[in-house]
């Protein structure tokens, strides 16, 4: 949700920030700007579409200070002037978050004779800084900062000032220092392979960073320290890896995010245990991709630990007046961490005494800190804004803690990293996916821990192909979805329970005496030999019930990357959307 960074250095500034902006592009790409200092003046370039189309301008920005941007917009269209950099006098600002009270801001300071350009929310920060500006840049974003409400990491440089200040609330900032310069960044992975260590800034914090290193400040810009953490990313992990797409090679990494995090959950498992003694009542909470494993999630709390599990979309849980008991145990689950909705889900849970876990991809994330305990999912840098593998990291995850709370043998598990595998190698889903594209409508369909898949894959392909399609109960089908099948809709059934495969059956053939087209995704011999020549079968490994979901999403998964990439669309940066929604 916008990406920012910023460096001061030896090097020149524009192509470090630039090579930055590639890999913070997951963030945003409705457009891109820099700024570079050269000590005397600051010079920015900015342009709507994507970060690529700044590498011919970089040669105007000489200097080796710099701020850089790419934007999900969210306060006006995503063109030229709306882009970041935003400047006033002679002050220029990146910003990622939200300013809630932007417009009482503006009004004040149209009042004052000061000027707008854009209609962005992030504009006002940079007139704030410059009105409270008295020759230092820190202590003019400290009082802008005072200003305002809402969630914000800004970067600021001044025109005849060395250094880059930094504001942190709500939105993510990792600074770090490598062998030629100082780094800033929304996201760890834009620092791979520049920065050893990085330290996350917290709320409320601010730093200046210099080209010797980077001080962190409190709210009264009092020193303070914060811990420096290892930097894990690797080059590699932001890297395509052979791949046509990061989609593609992060789907075909689901068996390692699978085998990777049963091994975390060895190194939590017993403090799981103790902090999840005496649970009564277990609420799963995400959103997306997240809700969906959530879903799947509800099956393993109630059959491995028997205990009343609910599922809710972080965001409409937030709002709500939740009922919570000291028996009741909050499971929140992102991969990023950073999910506005559900960190701030977690925080009301915890405020009202629950115990919360965080089940989470990003081991230092705001979702991290507020929890009172932290699940890995060992997933890797995911990418691609479609989750794929974090979704089987994040299934895994939740399945060994239903196990551990219910005393359970979690060993069926330690099929899937084969399983899945086999079913990346052998499967063919060409057929299917070509019928989805040539379908005016897709239907996924599914019982029980199948239907957690067919949500899962709806949301997958319509994320990455915008093709209409939705998720369905296969019993609800007949109750009214029934009616929109025709020779032009597809319905894609996904089968890996044997107790219930009969009942699933039903649903296609409802669908095939309806001329709908047909093609079935499962786990088992009988159903493929069932429908072979009435539909299109993908015939996947036979699994154990309860591991099947990590395979069939892996199979869901390709499905919608086959058809995203027949109809020309890039997977990794579906239009409109960006990977980590910081904002509401
Ligand atoms: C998944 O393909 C989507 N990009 C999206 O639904 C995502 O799962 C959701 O925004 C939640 O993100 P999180 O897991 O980082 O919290």
């Amino acid at each position: 949700m916008c990406g920012i960074i910023g460096y001061i250095g030896k090097k020149a500034a524009a192509p470090t920030i630039y090579g930055g902006l590639l890999r913070l592009e997951y963030r945003g790409y409705d457009s891109a700007g820099i700024a570079v200092s050269d000590g005397r003046k600051v010079r920015q370039v900015k342009l709507a579409g994507r970060v690529n189309l700044l590498e011919g301008r970089l040669s105007a920005l000489c200097g080796n200070a710099g701020i850089g941007h790419t934007r999900w917009a969210t306060h006006g269209a995503p063109d030229d002037v709306n882009a970041h950099p935003h400047r006033a006098g002679k002050i220029t600002i990146v910003h990622n978050g939200i300013i809630e009270n932007y417009a009482e801001l503006k009004r004040e300071a149209l009042a004052l004779g000061e000027t707008f350009l854009s209609e962005t929310d992030s504009e006002v920060i940079a007139c704030l800084i410059n009105r409270y500006y008295r020759g230092k840049i820190l202590p003019a974003l400290k009082e802008a900062c005072g200003r305002l409400r809402g969630s914000y990491a800004i970067l600021a440089i001044c025109e005849g000032e060395d250094g880059i200040a930094v504001a942190k609330n709500k939105s993510p900032v990792v600074i770090g220092c490598g062998a030629d310069g100082t780094y800033v960044s929304s996201d760890i992975p834009a620092l791979a392979g520049l920065c050893g260590e990085v330290c996350i800034a917290e709320d409320g914090d601010y730093a200046f960073l210099t080209a010797e290193g980077f001080e962190i400040y409190d709210g009264a810009l009092n020193r303070v320290s914060r811990p420096m953490q290892k930097n894990r990313a690797l080059p590699e992990d932001v890297d395509k890896g052979g791949y046509p797409h990061f989609m593609l090679k992060e789907i075909y990494r689901s068996p390692r995010a699978a085998e990777d995090t049963v091994r975390a959950f060895g190194g939590v498992k017993q403090k799981f245990c103790k902090y999840a003694e005496g649970t009564g009542r277990v609420i799963l909470a995400g959103c997306g991709t997240a809700y969906n494993s959530c879903l799947a999630a509800r099956r393993y709390f109630e059959s491995f630990a028997r205990v009343p599990c609910e599922v809710e979309t972080a965001g409409e849980y937030r709002y709500k007046n939740p009922v919570i008991t000291p028996s009741t145990l909050v499971i929140a689950v992102s991969q990023s961490g950073e999910t506005a909705d559900t960190v701030e889900a977690a925080a009301l849970a915890r405020g009202r005494g629950a115990k919360v876990i965080a089940v989470t991809n990003a081991p230092f994330s705001a979702l991290t800190r507020i929890a009172g305990l932290t699940v890995p999912v060992a997933a890797g840098f995911e990418v691609c804004v479609a989750a794929t593998k974090s979704y089987t990291g994040q299934l895994a995850a939740l399945y060994l803690m239903a196990k551990a709370l219910g005393g359970g043998d979690p060993s069926p598990l330690e099929e899937a990293p084969s399983k899945i595998k086999a079913a990346l190698d052998d499967m063919d889903i060409c057929a299917v996916a070509d019928m989805c594209v040539h379908s005016r409508g897709v239907y996924f369909l599914g019982r029980d821990l199948d239907y957690a898949t067919a949500l899962e894959a709806s949301l997958k392909l319509k994320e990455v192909s915008y093709i209409q399609c939705e998720g369905y109960a296969a019993g609800e089908l007949k109750h009214g979805a029934l009616a929109l099948i025709d020779g032009e809709k597809t319905a894609v059934t996904i089968i890996s329970d044997p107790a219930l495969a009969g009942k699933c059956e039903n649903a296609v053939e409802q669908v095939i005496s309806r001329g709908g087209k047909v093609a079935v995704i499962t786990t088992l011999a009988q159903v493929a030999s069932a429908f072979g020549g009435r539909a299109e079968v993908v015939l996947l490994p036979q699994c154990d019930k309860y591991v099947a979901p990590l395979v069939t999403a892996a199979a869901v998964q390709v499905l919608a990357y086959r058809c995203a990439v027949l109809l020309g669309r890039n997977p990794d940066m579906p239009r409109n959307l960006a990977k980590s929604v910081t904002v509401e």
